[in-house]
């Protein structure tokens, strides 16, 4: 094992906590899933596909904000700091930053799938040899307590790009946040990419593009609880819906049954009518006041950048 690779904390999802996360879902008046399960193999490889997709705004938009404004993003983040990727998946995002920080102490990535982390950070060790990297293998929104290390730097400073904050509803973001701001300290620092209210159009050929790739990715939850907790969806009795509801700024993702049919999930059974949806997402836009508003209780909004659009910004944040 390369030298630079510290070490990986192991997280094991449970299958009985799994079951019971689908039953209590199916078991609310509006069936859900949790959109974190999203993120299996197949799951985060469609995602990366989503992200090249022309429709998907998102990824493009953050990195040409990026690019363009590296320089003074390198400089409030400052000299030795001590880099926390959260949701890293394949590590590609924080390459522009690596290559323009001065002396960054270390990269912590932080994720739920232990294959993108394994592969991801091997690449990167080689790429970086000189560079301190901690792989923490978890579900980063239960981290209460941030490991100990003995070594010097400035400050952290959590590293949150992609809009994920986006898949919270507000009131979970709040308290996301107040969690970051409690295991980071104060003084810390978020860099943190933020997805904007927007022309309801864009919005939705977002999340319905054209070649079909995100109706896989939410079909995809079916597939991976057919095979982890043996449900038995049938694949085919199932459509992607997305839809902008412009009164709450958000997308919200659902699974339409095509048909009356029965889904069994660990000895339980569930009726589900035709036209009948499972939400799996909210994706929630921002104003920039909104976000300010919703971040007040934990962190300051130090420097906002956006594209000339106001697609979508990246905003620097410390703990108060
Ligand atoms: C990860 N997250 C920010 C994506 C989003 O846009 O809300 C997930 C996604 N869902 C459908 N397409 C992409």
């Amino acid at each position: 094992m390369n030298k630079n690779l510290l070490r990986v904390e192991k997280y094991e999802p449970e299958v009985e906590a799994l079951i019971d996360e689908v039953v209590d879902g199916f078991t609310s008046r509006q069936k859900q899933l949790p959109c974190k399960l999203f993120y299996d193999k197949e799951g985060s490889s469609l995602f990366d596909e989503i992200c090249t997709l022309d429709e998907y705004y998102l990824t493009r938009t953050e990195r040409a904000i990026m690019r363009d404004n590296i320089g003074a993003i390198a400089n409030t983040i400052g000299e030795n700091s001590l880099l926390i990727e959260l949701g890293s998946g394949s590590s590609r995002k924080i390459r522009l930053l690596l290559d323009n920080l001065k002396n960054p102490a270390g990269y912590v990535p932080i994720d739920i799938s232990e294959e993108h982390l394994v592969d991801s950070v091997r690449s990167l060790a080689n790429d970086y040899p000189d560079l301190r990297i901690m792989p923490v293998y978890a579900d980063y929104t239960q981290l209460v307590k941030f490991p100990d290390f003995d070594f010097p730097y400035s400050r952290k400073v959590v590293y949150y790009p992609g809009s994920t904050i986006g898949n919270f509803s507000p009131p979970a973001a709040r308290r996301f946040m107040k969690n970051i701001a409690g295991w980071s300290g104060r003084g810390s620092g978020l860099l943190i990419g933020v997805d904007l209210v927007k022309d309801k159009g864009v919005l939705e050929r977002a999340y319905n593009d054209g070649r079909g790739v995100t109706a896989k990715f939410n079909l995809n939850i079916l597939k991976r609880l057919n095979r982890e907790i043996g449900t038995d969806f049938n694949l085919g009795k199932w459509e992607h819906y997305a839809r902008y509801d412009s009164s709450k700024n958000r997308i919200e993702m659902h699974l339409r049954s095509l048909a009356d049919q029965m889904v069994h999930v660990n000895g339980s059974v569930f009726g589900v009518k035709r036209g009948e949806t499972i939400l799996t997402e909210y994706s929630y836009k921002y104003t920039l006041k909104g976000f300010k508003e919703l971040v007040s209780g934990s962190f300051a909004v130090e420097k906002v950048w956006t594209d000339v659009d106001m697609n979508f910004s990246v905003q620097y944040l410390t703990v108060l």
